[in-house]
């Protein structure tokens, strides 16, 4: 039986806080469109689950739960588990940043990251710095603080430090993914970080560096995190969600004691710790040395993925300079620009009505003031090489029918 009495009871609360004038929802219900099975999806942010660990995570898990069993499933500290925070700072120090335990705080996913560190450092109305585009679940998180964005400048190599003036003054902080960035797949060169670091000197910011693909460098590392060139004022957002299994959700970040501090006491109201059998888990196949060969193994793939894709944009895509696209040197995304008289949520509309029904995300909802209609984000790391030609070719020919 409902207990629900419309007369006595309170009127149920609405929540949009992701609703944005061009429209996030409109977006979700074509993608929802793309849900069908015969559908090439370019649209998802997954990663490809071939290339999760699953035999290695099963033995994680018999060794946690015989080792230490009862610790594995008990509460434990916000911080998160100390074996786990030695393992991640030795990682950071490994690729040139000295890290200590200490200056590491677990997070349920980096999702629960982004959203602390908006409540933390922003009130109504503050200013924070957003490149443009940028991730938009990010956008949607930050929005709960109801700040007020201020687009950075971009251009074909990303963020453009030097660009940047007196807008960033009084800025609370910069939201930036240096590293294959998510829409575009860009990264930021080293001279480009090492000024981004003396902006924010100069204009006195902090600087939220989301770095969740990283590590899935096809050819050469990136360059190193923002940290090395101010650790003062810089907070680096990881993940496991894209190197071992998004479902573990399991994110840390890295910054200043002070700062964490304070992330833990909030971190604690809101859900007293990220669970202890999954940092447990992943604590071990650290240790085990797993990443020496199931990284390059990922690398390997997702390369493969992207090269198909660029190939098949070269070969069907119209020969115009009004289309281009990104050729991401790591990560999971390209970035595909259109003539500007293409509306690319038009475009999805129509290709997802053809015999070869392809989706990819429109990339409107990825700006936070002014949505630019002529940009899609194709995602190919979950696409067989054979279905990513096919898809290509259908959204190339959907978009000549349409010049
Ligand atoms: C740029 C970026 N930041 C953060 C996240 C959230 O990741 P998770 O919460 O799984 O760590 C994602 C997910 O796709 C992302 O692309």
């Amino acid at each position: 039986m409902s207990c629900c009495n419309q007369k006595t009871c309170p009127p149920t609360p609405t929540y949009s806080v992701v609703g944005t004038p061009q429209g996030v929802s409109a977006v979700q219900e074509i993608l929802a469109l793309a849900n069908r099975p015969e559908v090439i999806s370019f649209g998802g942010g997954l990663p490809a689950p071939e290339g999760f660990p699953v035999r290695e995570i099963a033995e994680a898990c018999e060794w946690v739960l015989k080792t230490q069993g009862p610790r594995s499933l008990q509460y434990s500290a916000v911080e998160g588990m100390p074996e786990l925070r030695e393992l991640l700072a030795r990682r950071e120090t490994e690729k040139g940043v000295p890290t200590s335990a200490d200056e590491v705080q677990l997070t349920t996913g980096s999702q629960q990251g982004l959203d602390l560190l908006a409540r933390l450092f922003c009130d109504k109305g503050s200013k924070v710095l957003v490149e443009s585009p940028t991730y938009l679940g990010a956008l949607s998180a930050f929005k709960l603080s109801q700040p007020e964005f201020v687009e950075l400048p971009v251009d074909e190599e990303g963020l453009n430090p030097a660009a940047m003036g007196e807008e960033c003054r009084g800025a609370r902080f910069a939201y930036i993914m240096p590293t294959f960035q998510n829409p575009t797949g860009r990264t930021l060169s080293l001279e480009r970080r090492k000024l981004l670091a003396e902006k924010a000197r100069e204009y006195n910011f902090w600087i939220l560096e989301d770095n969740p693909y990283g590590e899935i460098w096809y050819d050469e590392e990136p360059p190193v995190s923002l940290r090395a060139f101010c650790p003062e004022r810089v907070v680096s957002l990881q993940t496991m969600s894209k190197v071992l299994a998004p479902g573990f959700r399991l994110g840390y970040f890295i910054g200043p004691k002070h700062v964490l501090a304070a992330m833990a006491e909030m971190k604690q109201a809101m859900d007293l710790h990220t669970a202890t059998f999954t940092q447990l888990v992943t604590a071990r196949v650290l240790n085990e040395g797993l990443f020496k060969e199931h990284l390059p193994m990922v690398r390997a793939l997702y390369k493969s993925h992207a090269e198909c894709m660029l190939k098949a944009l070269d070969d069907f895509m119209p020969k115009r300079d009004d289309i281009e696209w990104t050729h991401p040197k790591g990560g999971m995304f390209i970035w595909l620009r259109l003539p500007e008289s293409i509306d690319s949520a038009d475009l999805l509309k129509k290709v997802l009505a053809t015999d070869v029904p392809a989706a990819f995300v429109p990339g409107a909802p990825f700006f936070a003031h002014e949505p630019k209609r002529n940009y899609c984000r194709l995602s190919f790391v979950t696409v067989p090489n054979e279905k990513i030609i096919a898809g290509v070719k259908s959204i190339a020919d959907t978009l000549k029918s349409m010049l």
